[in-house]
């Protein structure tokens, strides 16, 4: 510890601080799940984070009230990560290790609420699998709604199913659709290194629009745009953890582009909120994009935030420097700006994001600090 960071929040303050934060905007959604068998595919990973520990600190918050029951059920091709291990006791927690390209566990039980998140979603890492990556957000959701099919045949009620699309399903939006609401239909490359994510993302909706149809299903859909934050591993290859490995290994933050691609970033949190917020209240076979309006900001103007909170926190001393990714599609069909309209989900579900860039960057480069191991699980 440098003389900088002495007396500042641990990483664990900014866990117990956020998931108090989760259950308190989202409590009428978990009064509805308390009692309920909830299942979270791709649990393990980083909107799993938060997505698993907020049920179960709403469980150890209202003791008299009946626990929300979590089964998370995750392939661990990355392993087991160790916040999950250290939850393995928690008598309201269930892990299964299943790859969801295939159908639902036979001895699964009877499941109330089900999230599909469980997708390869680093550009890096989907361009590397890109037919798993189809097979997971297709063939894996497929499994799920016919699951919840069997179910409702069974008269057993499923009361709320939640598909992880993503904002890139909008590919690079024209300049007259930023900012970017629900109805503009995308400017999208069905070919090209991104389209195994977002062409399986378009049929998944697809996919949940006609069997909320059909069968008469509560199924919502919800479109994330650049979350962040704690549970977002320092190895993952997306742009934060890219510079906050940078920046506790002690070196100069590499920019691999011109750092003119604008974003809005959303806290974890705030993200976390709206996905309860879908799963519990969205209209059945309705999409949600769920992310911040402002600020939209380019990512050299990330890195420099980024820089300088570093050097207020831990003494950081490093500058951005620019050089080439040795990926040669790192770039390609990479949208120039992406800013959603969140108008939808304010105005049905009560969504609002609260937490601000520079807290919430402060709060994520806090929880680096504390979790830097650069192991892949
Ligand atoms: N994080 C974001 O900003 C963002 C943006 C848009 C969309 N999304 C979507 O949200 C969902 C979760 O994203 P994340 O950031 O937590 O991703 P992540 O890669 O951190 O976690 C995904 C998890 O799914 C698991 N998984 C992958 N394929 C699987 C399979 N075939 N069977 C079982 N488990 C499998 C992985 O092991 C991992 O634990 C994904 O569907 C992603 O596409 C996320």
């Amino acid at each position: 510890m440098t003389e900088a960071n002495r007396g500042m929040p641990a990483a664990e303050d900014v866990v117990n601080t956020d998931l108090d934060y989760i259950n308190a905007e989202a409590a009428e959604e978990f009064s509805e799940l308390s009692g309920k068998e909830l299942l979270i595919a791709g649990g393990a990973g980083f909107l799993g984070y938060y997505l698993v520990q907020a049920p179960l600190n709403w469980n150890r918050n209202h003791g008299g009230e009946a626990p929300i029951k979590v089964t998370v059920l995750d392939n661990f091709i990355r392993g087991v990560p160790a916040w999950l291990t250290a939850l393995e006791a928690n008598p309201n927690l269930r892990l299964i290790k299943h790859d969801i390209t295939n159908p639902l566990p036979a001895d699964l039980g009877d499941m109330e609420y089900l999230i599909h998140g469980a997708s390869i979603a680093s550009p890096t890492f989907y361009r590397k699998y890109p037919i798993e990556t189809m097979d997971a957000n297709v063939n894996g959701l497929r499994f799920m709604l016919e699951y919840a099919v069997a179910q409702k045949r069974k008269q057993k009620a499923v009361g709320g199913i939640l598909f992880y699309s993503s904002s890139e399903i909008y590919g690079d939006p024209t300049p007259d659709n930023i900012p970017t609401p629900e109805t503009y239909r995308g400017n999208v490359s069905c070919t090209g290194p991104r389209a195994c994510y977002d062409e399986s993302k378009r049929y998944g909706e697809t996919l949940c629009v006609h069997f909320a149809r059909q069968y008469e299903l509560p199924i919502k859909v919800a479109r994330p745009f650049n979350n962040y934050g704690p549970g977002l591993k320092i190895t993952d290859r997306r742009v934060i953890p890219d510079f906050a490995r940078d920046i506790f290994d002690g070196r100069d933050m590499v920019m691999l582009s011109d750092g003119a691609a604008q974003r809005t970033f959303c806290y974890v949190a705030d993200a976390v909120v709206g996905y309860y917020k879908v799963l519990v209240k969205g209209r059945p076979g309705e999409a949600y994009n769920v992310g911040v309006e402002t600020p939209e900001i380019s990512v050299a103007e990330l890195a420099r935030r980024l820089a300088d909170l570093s050097r207020e926190l831990f003494g950081y001393t490093g500058q951005v420097v620019f050089k080439a990714s040795a990926d040669k599609d790192y770039l390609v069909d990479n949208p120039s700006r992406r800013c959603p309209i969140i108008t939808k989900a304010r105005t049905e579900l009560g969504y609002d994001p609260k937490v601000t860039i520079d807290d919430g960057l402060r709060r994520s480069l806090l929880w680096y600090s504390g979790n830097r191991e650069a192991s892949d699980a």
